[in-house]
């Protein structure tokens, strides 16, 4: 069943890091009208002030304010998050933080609703944070109203994060190298997101897409080639279960963090064909992640 195109889109969360290139890709493709939706009170913004000169719409609501947010998504067709609290990431609660957006998407008769996921493929249990994602997805799913999950992997702009250290041109790996992690820039997440609600296979879809998938070995030579020099790794498989059970050395709730995204992140069948466009090749953001390590 065909359904009359979504048109007016509100991104939860879009002055940040993702959220700005969601937006940014909604505004490039034109044929959208864009909102961005901010927690009260209001606050300077560079990001904001940048997305409202290109078109986008800024509004405001308190998210304990269930009135105060249903208006401000009224008229809302497509309601995208890419909400994050700030701070200590590895112990966020994803449901909490969005069960107001989804309980007021529902009363202001939003269609879509696509949650802050964007990342991979984890088993009940393996991590705290990703349970709260799980458990909110859940309730997405049962709300009535459509869904698009997006997993997209690890962040290209976050590979530093994820272990590999330009400055020192060394790599920390906290699972066996030889694991296929899907990797994808932010830009392109955006045009996923964006051009997922034209598809009628994204309607009430898990979608998966990554930007390239390679081993982590392989992205440490695409380093190593970049840099031009031979870099030093080490592995410390044992994080989880060290974590898990209080063992020592015990493992920060950060490294923890990355071994899970690390080992949740292979996307054996991926959708990007299901998308017009093809992906930015690793090797250039790689390039870019060098040339900041320069300056
Ligand atoms: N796969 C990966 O490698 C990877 C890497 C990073 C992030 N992610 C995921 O991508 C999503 C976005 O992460 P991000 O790093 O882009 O987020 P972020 O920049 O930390 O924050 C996004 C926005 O959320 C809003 N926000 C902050 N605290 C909030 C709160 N307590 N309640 C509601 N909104 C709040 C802020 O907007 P306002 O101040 O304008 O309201 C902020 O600009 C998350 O789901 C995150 O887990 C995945």
């Amino acid at each position: 069943m065909s359904s009359t195109p979504i048109t007016t889109v509100t991104v939860a969360g879009g002055t940040g890091g993702l959220g700005f290139h969601i937006v940014d890709a909604l505004l490039s493709d034109g044929s959208f009208k864009v909102k961005v939706l901010r927690r009260l009170p209001k606050t300077a913004n560079e990001k904001a002030e940048l997305l409202a000169s290109k078109g986008a719409e800024i509004i405001y609501a308190d998210y304990n304010q269930h009135d105060d947010l249903v208006k401000a998504l009224s008229g809302t067709d497509a309601l995208i998050s890419a909400a994050s609290p700030a701070v200590a990431k590895h112990e966020s609660d994803f449901d909490a933080l969005q069960m107001p957006l989804l309980n007021a998407a529902k009363a202001a008769g939003v269609r879509r609703f696509i949650p802050s996921e964007w990342g991979v493929e984890t088993k009940p249990g393996d991590h705290p944070l990703t349970d709260t994602k799980a458990a909110f997805r859940e309730k997405v799913e049962q709300s009535g109203l459509e869904y698009t999950r997006i997993a997209c992997g690890l962040f290209a702009e976050y590979l530093g994060w994820c272990g590999f250290d330009v400055k020192n041109k060394t790599a920390k790996f906290y699972v066996d190298p030889d694991t296929t992690v899907a990797v994808t820039c932010m830009s392109d997440i955006g045009k996923y997101a964006a051009e997922s609600l034209k598809l009628e296979a994204c309607r009430n879809a898990s979608i998966k897409v990554a930007g390239s998938r390679y081993s982590l070995k392989e992205i440490l030579k695409l380093f190593e080639e970049a840099t031009g020099s031979k870099w030093k790794f080490t592995v410390d498989e044992g994080v989880r279960h060290r974590y898990a059970n209080q063992i020592d050395p015990i493992p920060s709730p950060i490294e923890v963090f990355i071994a899970t995204l690390s080992a949740s992140a292979s996307f054996e069948n991926i959708d990007n064909d299901k998308f017009s466009f093809s992906p930015r090749p690793l090797v250039d953001d790689i390039a870019v992640l060098v040339q900041q390590a320069s300056v």
